[in-house]
């Protein structure tokens, strides 16, 4: 049987991905290549609804895509591509722009979060239509599965609908995607603030590791990561939030279950467990960083991978554009 195919995307919107990424979303893309038929782009289009400067736009798509492939997707057992390469991103966001209610849309509650930051109406319309286009980036792939954390649901609810109403008025042409269980991936917490989750919007650096980070300051981040007033190594969310966040970064990182990690601590302190969670960290980090630099370096050789991914996804892409144009009556 065919594998189901699954299609996600990531911001480019910082110089470095950051541990939560890394454990909330690639490492699980690296995984599913070997049992999905899996697309997976770098969502520039989506990264100009906050207006970033085109200098670093172009930066930090190519940095997003070297990770990507530096934490192990292989363009031989995916498709990697950036989105803006394969221009019926955008046209099938019209499409779809013109089947959504404005009501409907005025319901997404993501938008009222981010753009609570603007001044009143001056948050842009492209903003607001986000998860439209991200409707259009799944079902031009005929995704069966998507990843979603919770903040995410809404917008696959709405995807479908769209899908479903395109099917209904044109006839059946997409394909409604599920959302894909992800294996539970609980949230990676701010060192400095462990009731809050590690972002790149954190009011403070020592507070996440990026995956760019060099071995020094990635060892003093955890050795100065807040923990608690106490000295036992033991997960316990409500009262040890930070340990507790450093012992699931552990788990996650060396295949240790936290219990066998709470039993190897037992009557140490904190010293020696994080002096061992920041050297797990380096020790994925690193080569994950030079296979990173080297990309970087070599111009030709990321072009050539993302013209790989480009021509993968823009053949399926053209042929859904196609159908859609002509059910549309373009
Ligand atoms: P950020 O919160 O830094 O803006 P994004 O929202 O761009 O990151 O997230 C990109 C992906 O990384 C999403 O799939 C998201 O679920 C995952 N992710 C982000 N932060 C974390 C975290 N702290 N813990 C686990 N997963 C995370
Ligand atoms: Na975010």
């Amino acid at each position: 049987m065919a594998r189901p195919r699954v299609l996600s995307g990531i911001q480019p919107t910082a110089d470095s991905f950051h541990l939560g990424n890394y454990l909330g979303a690639v490492r699980q893309w690296v995984a599913m290549q070997e049992t999905h038929d899996a697309f997976y782009c770098v969502v520039d289009l989506h990264a100009i609804t906050v207006q970033p400067d085109p200098a670093e736009l172009r930066r930090r798509t190519r940095i997003a895509a070297a990770q990507l492939f530096a934490c192990g997707l292989d363009p031989e057992r995916c498709t990697v591509f950036v989105q803006s390469h394969v221009r019926e991103h955008s046209e099938l966001a019209w499409v779809l722009i013109c089947l959504t209610g404005m009501g409907e849309a005025g319901r997404m509650t993501q938008f009222k979060d981010k753009s609570a930051k603007y001044g009143e109406g001056a948050a842009s319309v492209g903003l607001f239509t986000y998860p439209i286009l991200q409707a259009a980036d799944i079902l031009l792939y005929h995704a069966d599965e998507v990843p979603v954390g919770a903040d995410q649901k809404q917008h696959l609810e709405l995807t479908r609908d769209l899908a479903q109403r395109f099917n209904h008025r044109y006839g059946d042409t997409f394909t409604l995607p599920k959302p894909a269980i992800p294996k539970e991936v609980e949230k990676i917490t701010d060192l400095q603030d462990p009731t809050s989750k590690m972002s790149k919007s954190s009011s403070s650096p020592q507070g996440i590791l990026d995956l760019l980070e060099q071995p020094g300051p990635l060892r003093k981040k955890v050795m100065r990561a807040v923990t608690d007033t106490g000295s036992e190594v033991v997960a316990d969310e409500e009262n040890k939030p930070g340990v507790t966040n450093l012992l699931r970064i552990q788990s996650a990182l060396t295949g240790t279950p936290i219990p066998e990690l709470e039993a190897r601590y037992a009557g140490q302190g904190y010293g020696t467990f994080k002096k061992d969670v920041a050297e797990a960290v380096i020790e994925t980090f690193t080569p994950i960083r030079e296979r990173t630099e080297k990309l970087l370096a070599d111009e030709h050789e990321l072009d050539r991978l993302l013209a790989i991914g480009a021509e993968r996804a823009g053949a399926v892409a053209r042929a859904t554009m196609e159908k859609v144009r002509d059910r549309v009556g373009f």
